[in-house]
């Protein structure tokens, strides 16, 4: 049996419930592959598990592993897996449920990994997996927009916010945003105009929007209202119960759970290829150092872009 390193834990809490142990992966079943990680990506979701917060979702049983996005080389697949091979170098997701890709070895499906574009590093691919699908899906479920529209995007230097500003201007829609008021410079260098601060006055920019991304889902809905177009849609990344009951009734608000989709997958991959969608990196940590870095993650820092953990 191979051993690999991975960061795991063995009940729900804080950061001090994170150890770096060896583990024994599982050999890849039906539809799964198993990935050695060169490089994965933190994000807000990580933390929202390890807390326990998501556990009617994720379960009771430990150790479990922690961490979704990763980028890597396919080292084993298994039955009904023709799509990847054996050293393919992809980038993905780990399910909500299985997670465990801040490690050296990884399980996991393979409708939520894509080959990885040659120029990309593993560093660059392992940031956009999670952030990229969110904002794909969510400027085009249940339509692609078209140029010349126009889309509002409040928390615009996020990891979502900054894949969604770049991907709307990619299919030719104009971007405005909300920022804080310290990170203007960085909104405008990525083409958000008009730019407002959190607290903005919505009815300074009323009726101009066809899409309104919050992805801080801090946007009262009577502002996200005020500044959709006749038609447009809301969309809200962060779910409460609330919000799940307000989406399932008829109207523009919609809470997205984003899913692991090949071909959307494929083309946020395709994005980063091309060099149109890229993320900030703000901190690269090594396997055998992340859980500090994790520890500071938990409290906002770094800010400004993403930790990536490497191995090997
Ligand atoms: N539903 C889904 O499928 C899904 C998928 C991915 C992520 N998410 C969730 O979506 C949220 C965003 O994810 P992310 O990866 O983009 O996180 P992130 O990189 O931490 O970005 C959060 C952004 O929100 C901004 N922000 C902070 N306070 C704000 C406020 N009061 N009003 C507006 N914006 C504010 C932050 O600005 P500063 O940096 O200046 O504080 C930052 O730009 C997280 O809660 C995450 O769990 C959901």
């Amino acid at each position: 049996m191979t051993t690999a390193k991975r960061i795991q834990y063995h009940q729900y809490g804080g950061p001090e419930v994170l150890r770096l142990e060896d583990f024994e992966p599982a050999r890849p079943g039906t539809g799964e592959i198993l990935v050695r990680v060169r490089a994965a990506a933190a994000n807000p979701m990580d933390w929202k598990i390890r807390d326990g917060g998501m556990k009617m979702l994720t379960g009771r049983s430990f150790p479990r592993g922690l961490g979704h996005d990763f980028a890597g080389v396919v080292e084993a697949v298994g039955d009904g897996v023709t799509r990847l091979g054996v050293g393919d170098e992809v980038l993905g997701g780990a399910s909500l449920k299985t997670a465990g890709a801040f490690a050296e070895l990884v399980v996991v499906e393979a409708k939520g990994v894509v080959k990885k574009p040659a120029d990309l590093s593993f560093e660059d691919a392992a940031a956009i997996p999670t952030v990229g699908i969110t904002a794909f899906q969510a400027l085009t479920n249940p339509r692609k927009p078209q140029p010349g529209q126009a889309v509002f995007v409040h928390g615009c230097l996020g990891g979502v916010g900054r894949s969604a500003v770049q991907l709307a201007s990619m299919y030719g829609v104009s971007v405005a945003g909300s920022c804080r008021a310290t990170a203007t410079q960085d909104a405008r260098d990525l083409g958000v105009d008009p730019l407002v601060e959190f607290d903005f006055d919505p009815t300074t920019l009323r009726g101009r929007f066809d899409i309104v991304l919050d992805t801080a889902g801090t946007l009262p809905i009577k502002a996200a209202q005020t500044l959709l177009k006749s038609g447009g849609r809301i969309v809200d990344i962060t779910p409460t119960p609330a919000k799940f009951a307000r989406s399932a009734l008829p109207g523009p608000f919609k809470v997205l759970i984003a899913q692991a989709v090949t071909k959307d997958l494929e083309e946020v991959a395709r994005a980063a290829g091309q060099g149109t969608l890229r993320l900030p990196i703000a901190r690269t940590v090594p396997l055998t150092r992340a859980i500090a870095a994790l520890t500071e993650f938990d409290r906002g820092i770094p800010k400004g872009g993403k930790l990536i953990i490497t191995t090997g």
